[in-house]
């Protein structure tokens, strides 16, 4: 009897654990997305291309172009009146517009797919969109669908296709119909995004929105994009755009296809702009950066990051689980500058020699092991250091419990020496792990070392420890 009782004692124990185990659970994710802003959560299956990807291209590609001017925002900011930008849909000729080039330059850079900027804040569509007459096949002597053959050379290449896409339209005679939010928004009065008095017009607001599903019902019909980047929605609140209603129409065409963040909290991945951050941000995610200061092409704007600092970035992004989404601005008739053509092809020089610590890796060591940026093979077995500056003496990782198979120079067939420094194995604390890296073996960027270890990584995280006997 006491034995039973004992045994249903058990029984209840472990089940109010159980119980306990997944309210902690439930509880812990909930404080997580609200942490990262999500209002939803991600079939982290689709997700997996994206976090295997490592390498993107973002396409500034616009009317702006012909004055080489700042994107939709130089109207905005008053540098140049509505008219007078508009006027460029005269220039933009898109003469030598050869998507079959990009796609073909971005592969050869390592990229694994691109963005292209289907609508800006501008309002002027790169396709030919029956919901108004602003697009370049209506408006402009390109005279063309521009987005349909981008998607088709991606593909052909073998490259994911992504989408950029405005929700706000600073054209639309209805967009400037509400304030952000139930109440005048009172430091932002700028009349391309707000009403000029304190009425709200929501019947022209309905109007708007009706106009952006059905731009983006075209869009996503004409292309179905493995991938939508959204900007723009900060200026309206997700109930104003009805955000979750969006993800939803986009998800049920295409179930698998991949929203980024800038949807108001509905989106499946955060999208750091212009700086690295810290941290990585939790789950798949992607910085975006210019190769100069500016997205589309400007004529006045030659600085241009070095192709050395662009792989650094990227090395660290890598390192953190991100992704970088390098940004071209193509000029109006096409082609993308010599500068930019050269960055990429020199970055696909580093990539393509380094591939194997690049695509499919996940996020490397905390902090503290090694001082730099690191990744993981998928089973954890290999670790991939990357060295952004010169040595000085032998390299030194610290808390490697494994036993170390060999070390090898990726992209060669040079393996490096090594040994265990120190150390103490009463404790479990593993010696330091010293390599000898030849100046002769360094890359003429970054240099990368792969650690083939016998086991999935195992590390040592603790404080240390005393000598308890000797
Ligand atoms: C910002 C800007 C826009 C640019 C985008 C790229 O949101 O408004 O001009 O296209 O960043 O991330």
């Amino acid at each position: 009897m006491k034995t039973e009782r004992r045994k249903s004692f058990i029984k209840k124990a472990a089940a109010f654990a159980l119980l306990l185990i997944m309210a902690i659970n439930v509880f812990a994710s909930d404080v997580e997305e609200k942490e990262s802003g999500k209002k939803v959560k991600v079939d982290q299956e689709k997700m997996e291309w994206f976090a295997d990807a490592k390498l993107g291209i973002f396409i500034h590609y616009g009317i702006y172009a012909v004055y080489g001017i700042s994107e939709s925002w130089s109207f905005y900011n008053n540098e140049i009146s509505y008219d007078d930008y508009m006027k460029q849909l005269d220039g933009f000729t898109a003469s030598k517009y050869d998507p079959q080039q990009w796609a073909k330059l971005f592969k050869e850079a390592g990229a694994r797919y691109a963005v292209l900027t289907s609508k800006h804040h501008d309002g002027v569509a790169l396709w030919d969109t029956k919901q108004s007459d602003l697009s370049v096949v209506k408006k402009t002597p390109a005279k063309r669908d521009l987005i349909s053959p981008y998607a088709k050379a991606l593909r052909d290449h073998d490259l994911k296709v992504g989408i950029y896409f405005s929700h706000l339209d600073w054209s639309h005679p209805s967009y400037a119909s509400v304030h952000n939010g139930p109440n005048r928004a009172s430091n932002n009065t700028n009349p391309f995004d707000y009403p000029q008095t304190d009425e709200a017009d929501l019947e022209r607001w309905e109007d708007f929105l009706k106009f952006h599903r059905a731009q983006l019902k075209e869009v996503d019909e004409l292309i179905r994009p493995d991938l939508w980047w959204f900007d723009g929605d900060w200026s309206r609140t997700a109930e104003q755009w009805r955000m979750s209603e969006v993800r939803e129409m986009l998800l049920s065409s295409n179930p698998k296809t991949i929203l980024n963040s800038r949807m108001s909290g509905y989106g499946d991945y955060a999208t750091p702009e212009q700086g690295v951050p810290i941290h990585g941000p939790e789950g798949p995610w992607e910085l975006c950066m210019t190769i100069n200061d500016s997205w589309g092409y400007q004529v006045d704007d030659n600085n241009q990051k070095s192709v050395n600092y662009i792989i650094r970035t990227f090395s660290d992004c890598i390192s953190m689980g991100g992704n970088l989404l390098l940004d071209v601005g193509p000029k109006e008739d096409g082609t993308i500058t010599h500068e930019q053509t050269e960055v990429l092809k020199q970055l696909g020089r580093w990539t393509k020699k380094h591939e194997e610590a690049i695509y499919g890796s996940v996020r490397g060591l905390p902090f503290g092991h090694f001082y730099g940026p690191t990744t993981l093979s998928k089973d954890k077995k290999t670790l991939y250091c990357f060295f952004l500056d010169i040595p000085k003496d032998d390299v030194v990782i610290k808390g490697i419990k494994n036993k170390v198979k060999q070390i090898r120079l990726v992209g060669t067939d040079k393996t490096l020496s090594f040994e265990r420094n120190g150390g103490a194995a009463w404790h479990g604390i593993p010696g330091v792990l010293q390599v000898e890296l030849k100046p002769e073996m360094l890359d003429k960027n970054v240099t990368v070392i792969a650690i083939d270890l016998d086991s999935a990584l195992d590390l040592y995280r603790g404080h240390g420890g005393a000598i308890e006997a000797n």
